[in-house]
This record gives C-alpha cells, sequence and structure tokens, in this order.
C-alpha cells in the first residue's frame, strides 16, 4: 500500500463502486491491498472500512492505463480533404481519450508503383500536415513505419497463421490486382498481414478506419486469434472503430475522394486554388439550370456543407436550393467562405513547421523510440512463445 492511511475517512456515494465492482481482477487487487490494510492499521469498523475501499477502488478505476488506439495512413504526401474529414480530424479527437500510435506506414506504400526518389518528401509532407492538423506528439506516438523493423518482422511470424484464401479474398487486394496487373506482387497480397502486425505490435485494441479497411481489421483479429491459440496469449482482438465519417465522396461526385483521381481539395490549397476546385465540382446532376430546382440530398456539395457551415448556413443553401433562390454558384461561394475558415489554422501551423523541417524530423525520431520500445517488448514476448533462439 502506497501513502499515508487516512485516520477518518469520510463516506463515499454510493454509485463510485458501481462500475468498478464489475471488474473481477480490479476487485482481487483492491482485496489484497485492503487486507494489508488492516494489518497495517488494525481497525475493523466496517462502515469506515467499507468507505476506504471506496475510495480505493474509484481511485484504482479511474487511474486504469487508457486503451491503446492504432492507426496508420499512407504517405501519399500532402494531406487532402478527404483524409481530414475521414480519419486526420478523428486522429485529433482520439488523442484524448486513448494511448495513440500513428503511423506513416512507407512499406506499405512500396507495393504500388512509385519513385524512390520522392518517398522521404512524402514521407515528411504527410508528417507535417497530420502535425498542422493537431496531432500532438506530447500526447501521441507519430512515427514512420520502416523507422520500426519491428513490424516487418512480426508480419513473417503472422504469415504463418494466415491463410492464403482469407488473403486472397481481400477486396481491396483484388481492386488493386486489377489496376495494376503489370505488378500483382506478394506485397500486395500480404499487405494486410503487415498492416495486422502494424497494430498489433503495439496490442492496438481500437483501430480508427474508414469502411474499406474493416475487412483488413477483421482479418487481424482473425490473426490475433490465431497467434493465442497456435502460441499462446500475447495479442487482445483490435476493434475497428469506424470514423463518423467513413467516406468522402470527391469533387466529380462519383468516387471516393482520393489522390490518384484527382478529386479532392489538398488541405494547404489557397483561397484561390480552393474555389477554383469547388467551382468545378459536381451538383445535383438534375439541377442543369439556374432556375431549376435542386435536392440538396443528391448534391455531394450540399454534403460537404455538412462538414463546414452552421445550421443556419446549410438552411440557407436547403431553402435556396429547393426553390432556384440561390445558385450553385451561390453555395460554392459559401462552402468555400467555411471551408476556408476551417482550412486557415492548419494552413498557417502547416506554414511554421515547413520553415522548421528540423522539428518534423525531430518528432518523427521521438516517436521512433517511443515505439521501439513498444515493439521490442512485444516482439520478445512473441519470440519467446514461438520458442525461437534466444542468447
Ligand atoms: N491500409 C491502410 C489504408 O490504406 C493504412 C494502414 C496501414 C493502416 N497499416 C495500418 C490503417 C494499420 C490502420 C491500422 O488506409
Amino acid at each position: 500500500m502506497t501513502g499515508p492511511c487516512p485516520r477518518t475517512v469520510q463516506p463515499v456515494a454510493a454509485t463510485t463502486n458501481k462500475a468498478p465492482s464489475a471488474n473481477f481482477s480490479l476487485d482481487i487487487a483492491i482485496s489484497l491491498e485492503f487486507s494489508t490494510f488492516i494489518t497495517q492499521v488494525g481497525r475493523t469498523n466496517t462502515q469506515e472500512i467499507h468507505s476506504i475501499v471506496d475510495a480505493r477502488c474509484l481511485r484504482k478505476y479511474t487511474q486504469s492505463p487508457m486503451k491503446t488506439v492504432f492507426s496508420g495512413i499512407q504517405p501519399s504526401g500532402e494531406l487532402h480533404l478527404g483524409n481530414y474529414l475521414g480519419a486526420i480530424r478523428n486522429w485529433v479527437e482520439l488523442q484524448n481519450e486513448f494511448f495513440c500510435f500513428f503511423c506513416i506506414v512507407d512499406y506499405h506504400a512500396i507495393t504500388q508503383d512509385y519513385t524512390p526518389k520522392e518517398m522521404r518528401g512524402r514521407v515528411l509532407d504527410m508528417a507535417t500536415d497530420i502535425l498542422a492538423c493537431g496531432v500532438d506528439p506530447e500526447k501521441s506516438v507519430l512515427f514512420v513505419q520502416s523507422d520500426v523493423r519491428e513490424h516487418t518482422e512480426l508480419c513473417w511470424v503472422l504469415n504463418s497463421v494466415s491463410q492464403f484464401g482469407d488473403l486472397s479474398r481481400m477486396t481491396q487486394f483484388k481492386d488493386k490486382s486489377q489496376r495494376q496487373e503489370h505488378n500483382i506482387n506478394v506485397g500486395l497480397f500480404d499487405y494486410p498481414v503487415l498492416q495486422s502486425a502494424d497494430i498489433l505490435l503495439y496490442k492496438g485494441q481500437f483501430v480508427p478506419v474508414g469502411q474499406d479497411q474493416v475487412q483488413h481489421i477483421e482479418f487481424a483479429r482473425r490473426l490475433a486469434r490465431g497467434f493465442n491459440t497456435r502460441w499462446g496469449k500475447v495479442f487482445p482482438e483490435p476493434e475497428a472503430k469506424l470514423t463518423s465519417t467513413p467516406k468522402i465522396i470527391g469533387l466529380d461526385g462519383k468516387a471516393k475522394m482520393s489522390k490518384s483521381i484527382g478529386n479532392t481539395i489538398p488541405l494547404g490549397a489557397t483561397d484561390k486554388q480552393v474555389r477554383k476546385l469547388l467551382a468545378k465540382a459536381v451538383t445535383d446532376p438534375q439541377r442543369e439550370k439556374r432556375e431549376d430546382v435542386g435536392d440538396p440530398d443528391k448534391c455531394n456539395v450540399y454534403s460537404l456543407h455538412g462538414f463546414f457551415s452552421s445550421e443556419e448556413d446549410k438552411a440557407w443553401v436547403r431553402e435556396g436550393c429547393t426553390t432556384a433562390g440561390i445558385g450553385c454558384v451561390d453555395c460554392k461561394t459559401k462552402l468555400g467562405d467555411n471551408l476556408i475558415e476551417t482550412l486557415t489554422p492548419i494552413r498557417n501551423r502547416k506554414k511554421e513547421l515547413l520553415a522548421d523541417p528540423d522539428t518534423v524530423i525531430d518528432i518523427l525520431n521521438q516517436g521512433r523510440d517511443k515505439a521501439r520500445q513498444s515493439a521490442a517488448k512485444t516482439m520478445d514476448q512473441v519470440r519467446k512463445k514461438l520458442g525461437l533462439w534466444q542468447r
């Protein structure tokens, strides 16, 4: 037992011990502490003892370790609005509630065609943008995948509990294979195993992702279970934590917002560029002329208002659009104003970071060091369970 023993203890509210009582191991820990306490103070006043236990119970409960979140993003260079709304905005929120690892996954990126000379810049740009959006290195661990060797090491181990049939059913593998028929490499096939290694290495419990990644997270769960059954329990089964906006449609109004399709607004776009890109954005296809009425629910620009505009602005657009009181240009101007308001602070932070790239590199190095510590611990457990050679 730590700390001084209270002499007089005020009874604490009855509700305080409700949640902890449901936790079996916590109860055991508390009763152990409790018996030590009685031995030390030699007191058996039941009411007083109950109060003390309640207080301790509450303390333990509120101090219980934070759950771990892991997420990864490919170093595609600059972030765009789709990444921000679908992922990074959520990361920024999660870091207050969870212990977060955020990883720039360059080993995943090499499964697709790329220019090696550009890779470093892409990683750095991505890190800069993530920080500009508000990921805080004081709260979260931000690092680069290839900086921590254990990712590929654990991937190899997990390969031995990955089923060929399971991997061949992955939709993303099928899609990517179609898109790069000239290069259907084994890395592309094994991609979900490396992704599972990313998460499991840090014993990630929650994985914030978009809908398109759920299949991979389910796969990671199967691998965790497969590992634990074959070699003994090491890993928790991770859970996908779907973002509230799992899919952001691009400016073409058709496909998911994606850099490779070119239907995005880059987060670093200037005001002028934002307006220009919005001008091209597809609206309700039925509204061909200014005097036609539109249907906001069929308009992708309206759905973007949903993220950036006040209730009042949205009502104004809805009313104007459905009565042809306003044109698509007016609607886009309003969206542009609101979007620019959100983007301005991000752009300003980005400017500061761009002027000082060493700060970003330092943050990544610190992230690497922290990540390596956790990763080494896990790999130690893994090697023992596997019965691998140890000095
Ligand atoms: N496959 C993810 C994507 O393309 C990126 C990723 C790699 C990831 N490893 C991860 C996401 C681990 C979550 C957890 O979006």
